[in-house]
């Protein structure tokens, strides 16, 4: 079985290829990073235009890649939620005319439901049930994962994703953006040991996450610092510093409530995805905790930690196979979307 994935909820526009049988066969990424750039964040209006403007070219290149003509697909995966509403509706509205006009059927993918997934394209891979630490611009979850579709929430976070204090962080630090990438470059240079930064939540019972608190704490600790810098030498060793131990904290943080988790549900295998998933320090980080404690983690490849068409259509691919697909004339697309109401 062969399924077409779509994914457009934020600003990137991805279309793959998934065989059941062969595996990823293509895969084709535009990101609209350097567009959003100028403006510090993603704006809306221009996600979708450029969604518009790339996701047709695109899915005609991955059928190039793939060899393969649009009839022989067996089924199409798009992202409906959730995400910014413009950008999944291209996604929705290609994704359901393109099955419409093939005659194929379409499944509304979950797009943290592909970020779990996502893992599930490595060779070595987990079995279900697992614990997953999602961890994106947009969320940082806990989910115990017993298998494709049913999902209980064990912790959210109370106020800003982890992904997102990474990007606040660095644009503070005039860092580009999404900053968390060069937040853990400029860290490698930093003292983390020079400020202590916050815990947040870890010293309260549960499994629930704020990275708020932290964000204000580095705030207030660049705008006084920064004041005693004597040039600039000194003030890209204070920014490296900073970085180095808001870095240390957020990881701390995650890695000590994983394993909280674990101990909780008695997992022993823990999948973590989403962008912030490529951060080596956490990848380091859960490994040497997980030879400690007897768990295993499992990461995506870093091309499949941040947005991407390969994890929706593997997650559609799941979907088609298992029969867990809802049939529907509806062109639909879903901003706020909880992982366990698919449960
Ligand atoms: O999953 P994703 O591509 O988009 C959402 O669904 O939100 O995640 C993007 C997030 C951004 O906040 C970005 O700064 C963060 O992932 N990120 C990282 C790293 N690479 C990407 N955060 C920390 N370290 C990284 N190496
Ligand atoms: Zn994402």
């Amino acid at each position: 079985m062969r399924i077409l994935g779509i994914e457009s909820s934020c600003d990137e526009t991805g279309i793959a290829i998934y065989d059941t049988e062969r595996g990823l066969i293509a895969d084709q990424l535009y990101s609209q990073i350097e567009l959003h750039a100028q403006y510090g964040g993603v704006v809306p209006e221009l996600a979708s235009r450029d969604h518009v403007r790339k996701i047709v070219p695109l899915i005609r290149q991955t059928c190039e890649e793939a060899k393969l003509k649009l009839k022989d697909l067996d089924g199409i995966a798009y992202t409906a939620g959730p995400g910014l509403v413009g950008a999944l509706l291209v996604g929705a509205c290609v994704g359901k005319s393109l099955a419409w006009a093939l005659d194929l059927p379409a499944v509304e993918v979950h797009h943290m439901e592909g970020h779990i997934m996502a893992t599930l394209l490595e060779t070595d891979k987990p079995e279900f049930p697992f614990l997953c630490l999602l961890v994106s611009g947009g969320h940082t979850l806990l989910v115990d994962v017993q298998a494709l579709g049913q999902y209980k929430i064990l912790g959210d976070t109370l106020d800003d994703a982890a992904g997102e204090a990474f990007d606040k962080t660095a644009k503070m630090l005039g860092l580009p953006y999404p900053g968390g990438k060069y937040i853990a470059e400029l860290a490698l240079q930093g003292d983390e040991t020079r400020f202590n930064f916050p815990r947040p939540m870890m010293n309260r019972p549960g499994l629930a996450f704020s990275f708020s608190g932290l964000k204000t704490h580095t705030r207030v600790t660049w705008e006084q610092q920064k004041e005693q810098g004597n040039n600039e030498e000194e003030i890209q060793q204070l920014k490296a510093d900073i970085a180095a131990g808001f870095q240390l904290a957020v990881i701390d943080t995650l890695s000590k409530k994983c394993l909280r988790a674990i101990k909780q549900t008695g997992h022993t295998e823990l999948v973590i995805s989403g962008g912030v998933s490529a951060n080596t320090f956490l990848r380091e980080t859960l490994h040497k905790l997980g030879k400690k404690h007897h768990f295993r983690s499992f990461f995506p490849s870093l091309k499949y930690c941040t947005d991407n068409g390969a994890m929706i259509a593997v997650a559609g691919a799941m979907r088609f196979q298992n029969k867990v697909i809802e049939q529907n004339n509806l062109i639909r697309a879903f901003p706020r979307w909880s992982l366990d109401q698919l449960s």
